[in-house]
C-alpha cells in the first residue's frame, strides 16, 4: 500500500497544476494508494466545524452515519430524537457546503478526469468507531472493499474523500493489498468471475426496471458485476482466516487531515475514531489515466468473460463500448446509472 503525502503548500504553489503532475495523482489513486493531505485543502468554516462536533447521535444499528445527498439536496439517517428541526436545517446547509466545496477542489485536483464523475452522497459520521455494535456485513472494523447494496455502480469507480474534523483524535485504518492481489484470495475459488447474466436474467431485469419492481429487489439493479463486487465485500468480511492473516498495515489520519483512495479496490477497515466528512464520486471507469487498472479490467485478466458478449446485448462495436477499456459493456448493462431513490443510508459501506 501506498501512501503519497501532499502538504499543502504544493497544491497552493501552482494554480492550476501541471497536466503530469495531476496525472500522476490520478494513476497513483488508480494503482490502489491513498492521497493524503496531512492538512486538508479544504477547510471547513469555523463555526460548520463547531456545530458538527456538537452533533449527538445515539449509538444506533440501523444508521451508520448521516447522509447527504446532492442530488436531491436532502438528508437521510439523522436521529430525529436528538435533532431539533434548526438543527436539521443547519445541518443541511453545512453539509451542502461540504459537498460542493470538494466537488469544486477535485475538478482542479483531479483535472484529467474533467469531472467525468456523479457526485454521490457525502456523508457525516459522528460516533465513535471503536467497538461499534453492527452485524457482521455493515462492519467497518473488518478489512473489505465496498460495494452498494441498493445502488449498483454499473462499473463506475468508487473515489471517497475523508475528513477527520475530530479536533485532537486521529482516525485509525487498516489498509490491505489492493484489488489484483486480493481478488486472487477469493476469485474463482471462493467466489466465480462474473459471468454475463443469461438472456432470460437479463429479460427479467430489464422488465423489473422498467416496471418499477426492482426498486424493492436491489439484485435486480445490478449487474454480474455489481454483484461479484457485492459478494466480494460479504465474503472479505465473513472470512475470519482471511481477516487474521491479510497483509495489512496501520494507518492513522491526523486529526484536521484529508485522504482519498478508490475504495472499491483498495482493502480497507476503520478500526477508531471519531467525527469525520467524506465525499463519495462515482468515476467513470472510461476517464481513468490508466484503464487497465479499473477492477472490471482486472477480473477480464482473471478469467471474467470477455468481449464479445457485449454483441448479445446490443453493443455491437467497440466505439459503443466505454473508450479504452478492453471490457464488455454487458457487465454494466446498458442503462445509464441513477442513484436510487429507495437507497437507504444504514447500508452505506
Ligand atoms: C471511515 O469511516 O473512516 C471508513 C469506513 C469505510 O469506508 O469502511
Ligand atoms: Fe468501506
Amino acid at each position: 500500500m501506498a501512501i503519497e503525502t501532499i502538504q499543502l503548500d504544493a497544491i497552493q504553489r501552482g494554480s492550476p497544476q501541471t497536466i503530469e503532475e495531476t496525472r500522476a495523482w490520478c494513476a497513483h489513486l488508480e494503482a490502489g494508494g491513498i492521497l493524503y493531505f496531512p492538512q486538508t485543502p479544504i477547510p471547513i468554516p469555523p463555526s460548520d466545524l463547531q456545530f458538527l462536533l456538537g452533533q449527538q447521535q445515539t449509538g444506533s444499528r440501523v444508521h451508520k452515519n448521516i447522509a447527504y445527498k446532492p442530488d436531491r439536496d436532502q438528508l437521510s439517517g439523522v436521529d430525529k430524537k436528538t435533532a431539533t428541526s434548526a438543527d436539521l436545517e443547519q445541518l443541511l446547509a453545512v453539509m451542502r457546503r461540504y459537498s460542493v466545496s470538494v466537488d469544486n477542489f477535485l475538478a482542479g485536483f483531479l483535472a484529467p478526469y474533467k469531472r467525468r464523475w456523479r457526485l454521490d452522497y457525502a456523508s457525516f459520521r459522528p460516533l465513535e468507531e471503536e467497538g461499534r455494535d453492527l452485524p457482521v456485513r455493515r462492519r467497518n472494523d473488518l478489512l473489505h472493499t465496498d460495494a452498494f447494496p441498493t445502488r449498483p455502480t454499473r462499473g463506475w469507480r468508487i473515489l471517497r474523500f475523508f475528513h477527520n474534523i475530530h479536533p485532537t483524535r486521529t482516525r485509525d485504518w487498516v489498509v490491505g493489498d489492493p484489488f489484483a492481489r486480493v481478488v486472487k484470495v477469493f476469485a474463482p475459488g471462493k467466489l466465480a468471475t462474473p459471468k454475463p447474466d443469461s438472456a432470460a436474467t437479463r429479460t427479467a431485469k430489464q422488465l423489473a426496471q422498467s416496471t418499477g419492481l426492482a426498486s424493492l429487489i436491489p439484485q435486480w439493479r445490478r449487474t454480474p458485476y455489481d454483484e461479484f463486487m457485492m459478494q466480494l465485500h460479504n465474503t472479505m468480511k465473513e472470512d475470519s482466516a482471511f481477516q487474521a492473516r491479510c497483509n495489512c498495515e496501520n494507518v492513522e489520519f491526523v486529526p484536521g487531515s484529508s485522504w482519498m483512495v478508490y475504495t472499491e479496490t483498495v482493502t480497507h477497515a476503520v478500526l477508531g475514531g471519531q467525527y469525520a466528512l467524506e465525499q463519495t464520486f462515482l468515476v467513470d471507469p472510461a476517464a481513468m489515466v490508466t484503464p487497465e487498472s479499473a477492477p472490471i479490467a482486472i477480473l477480464e485478466k482473471n478469467g471474467a468473460r470477455a468481449p464479445g458478449v457485449a454483441d448479445r446485448v446490443g453493443l455491437t462495436n467497440r466505439a459503443q463500448r466505454p473508450a479504452g477499456l478492453g471490457f464488455s459493456g454487458s457487465y454494466f448493462a446498458t442503462r445509464i446509472f441513477r442513484a436510487s431513490p429507495s437507497f437507504d443510508i444504514s447500508q452505506m459501506p
